[in-house]
């Protein structure tokens, strides 16, 4: 959004918030300051704080209560379990000092370099009476909910409706996963780079269906006419997790600082020697990269890729062939100039394409039992492109095993083995991750 519409947007929230009842929506301002900034306010859409869903009778529910549409334990569920409600406390933490100290940051918990993630980072203009930044509350990944604050706990109101009076669409997949993404992947104004990981932050790792699982989810992923939702919103979570990836990729390219080197396989460089006999690394190098580059990493690609080939065989091929020269390109010490900009253009428009027909497909049963299969039967190139990848398509198995037999749990112990590979990941070793997979593969029920 433009700074124009934004401050235009804070002009109406500052009127709503001084108690003026008046309703903007209906009579649209038309501020002409600078050519620009003619834009008509939708709506006021100010932040007023998770304390406002927080009554019993909303969302603050101990018990799902019967008969209602929603759970309405949502309040509960993000205070008692949700990290999100710690992510402000976070900063306060040792771990955040440290990285403050490192970093030259007078004090993390009031950086905006970490505010804009680990809060609701609302500007002041957009703050309403209640406001208060507990983390990363409901309006985070809800949006503003002023105007439809009051109207939404009607009966007659929409989600249409809600959604037009300024809330976030987190029912449609692909909005869902940008949301998430903002930040767990970074965008252009909040991001997580090799400074910040080196300085102690954690690498950004995600898979919308695995997070989703574990933030817990606060609201019933399967109902009875879309019971394979979860494997729709794997599908279109990889998609559109590898399609910001290329667009991440581009931004950091395109700048001065490049190799920004947490786009590269971590361990390329974190790995410990071994004696040249048993190092793998070199010995699988396919021979596109010199001996000693380190790779790009290419996680997001390797499950991805699965998904792609599942829909439509042609384009996983054309995406196939645009990644390997990206991967040649990106891991060159001095990249030719626009190529990769070019490379991760072309992966976007085949993504577009693909993400569109996912919104639409009907997952079942057998799409996610196909799925898990292709992953397990690829894992010995899976292995050799890193623990990131590796781990990446460990999560995605998981996740494609419960989506199959949420019920079975037999496989429970070989998946903790699998992930304990990824515990110390400078010892990763290829051969074991694939004995594992051929070991799940096995027991997988045919
Ligand atoms: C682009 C968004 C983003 C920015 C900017 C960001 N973080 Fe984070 N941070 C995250 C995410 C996402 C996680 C959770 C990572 C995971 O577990 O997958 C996290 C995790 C952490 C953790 C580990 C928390 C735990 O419970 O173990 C610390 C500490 C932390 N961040 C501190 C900071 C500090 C300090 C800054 C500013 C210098 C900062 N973060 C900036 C997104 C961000
Ligand atoms: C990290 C992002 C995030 C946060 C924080 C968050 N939600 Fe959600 N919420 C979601 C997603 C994703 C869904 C599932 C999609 C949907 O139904 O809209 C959801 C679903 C819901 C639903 C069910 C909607 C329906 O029609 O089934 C309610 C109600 C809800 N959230 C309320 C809250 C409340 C209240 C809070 C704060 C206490 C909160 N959420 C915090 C992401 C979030
Ligand atoms: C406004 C930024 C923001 C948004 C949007 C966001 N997250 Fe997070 N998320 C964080 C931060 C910061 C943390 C780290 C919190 C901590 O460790 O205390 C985190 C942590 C998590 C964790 C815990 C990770 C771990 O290692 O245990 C999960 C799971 C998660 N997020 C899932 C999601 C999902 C799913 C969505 C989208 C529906 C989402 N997040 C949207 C910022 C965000
Ligand atoms: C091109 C090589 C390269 C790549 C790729 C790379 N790093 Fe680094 N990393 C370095 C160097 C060099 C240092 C600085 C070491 C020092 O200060 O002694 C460093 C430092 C670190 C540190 C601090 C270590 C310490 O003991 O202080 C961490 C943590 C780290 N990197 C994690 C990562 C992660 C996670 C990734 C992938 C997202 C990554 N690195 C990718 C080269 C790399």
């Amino acid at each position: 959004m433009s700074r124009a519409a934004l401050a235009l947007i804070s002009l109406a929230a500052a009127a709503l918030i001084a108690g003026l009842t008046v309703s903007i929506a209906a009579a649209p301002i038309v501020v002409a300051a600078t050519p620009l900034a003619i834009v008509q306010a939708p709506a006021a859409h100010a932040y007023t704080g998770p304390g406002s869903c927080a009554a019993a009778a909303c969302h603050g529910s101990i018990r799902p209560v019967p008969g209602s549409a929603i759970l309405q334990t949502e309040y509960t569920t993000w205070i008692a379990q949700d990290r999100h409600a710690r992510a402000a406390e976070v900063l306060s933490q040792p771990l955040s000092v440290r990285m403050a100290k490192i970093l030259g940051l007078a004090a993390a918990n009031s950086a905006p370099k970490c505010l804009g993630c680990h809060t609701l980072d609302a500007p002041a203009a957009t703050q309403g009476r209640t406001f208060a930044s507990e983390g990363v509350s409901c309006e985070a990944c809800h949006g503003p909910a002023s105007a439809w604050l009051g109207p939404h706990t009607t009966k007659t109101w929409t989600h249409a409706q809600s959604v037009q009076a300024g809330m976030f669409d987190t029912k449609d997949l692909v909005k869902r996963t940008e949301i998430c993404l903002t930040c767990h992947l970074g965008t252009a104004d909040k991001f997580v780079d090799h400074e910040m990981i080196a300085a102690g932050h954690p690498d950004l790792v995600f898979d919308l269906e695995a997070f989703s699982a574990a933030m817990p989810r606060h609201w019933r992923p399967v109902t009875e006419a879309d019971p394979f939702a979860p494997v729709r919103s794997f599908i279109v979570g990889q998609l559109v997790h590898l399609r910001g990836s290329m667009e991440r990729l581009a931004r950091r390219a395109a700048a001065p600082a490049w190799p920004e080197y947490a786009e590269l396989d971590c361990f390329a460089c974190h790995h410990s020697l071994t004696r040249a006999e048993d190092s793998w690394r070199q010995r699988d190098a396919d021979g596109a990269r010199r001996p000693g580059d380190p790779a790009l990493n290419v996680a997001r690609w390797v499950t991805a890729r699965h998904v792609l080939a599942a829909q439509d065989a042609k384009a996983a091929t054309e995406l196939s062939e645009v990644m390997a020269a990206l991967e040649r390109d990106a891991s060159r010490r001095r990249p030719n100039d626009g190529q990769i900009a070019a490379l991760t253009t072309r992966a976007r428009s085949i993504l577009d394409l693909a993400i569109a027909r996912a919104i639409t497909a009907k997952p079942e049963a057998a799409t996610a039992a196909r799925l898990l299969r292709a992953i397990a039967a690829d894992a010995e190139d899976i292995a050799t492109r890193g623990e990131r990848a590796a781990e990446q398509a460990a999560m995605a198995m998981e996740t494609l095993y419960l989506a199959t037999a949420a019920s079975d749990t037999a496989l429970r112990p070989a998946f903790d083995e699998l992930f304990q590979q990824f515990k110390n990941p400078s010892a990763y070793d290829p051969r074991r991750f694939v004995a594992q997979v051929k070991k799940i593969d096995a027991a997988l029920p045919r």
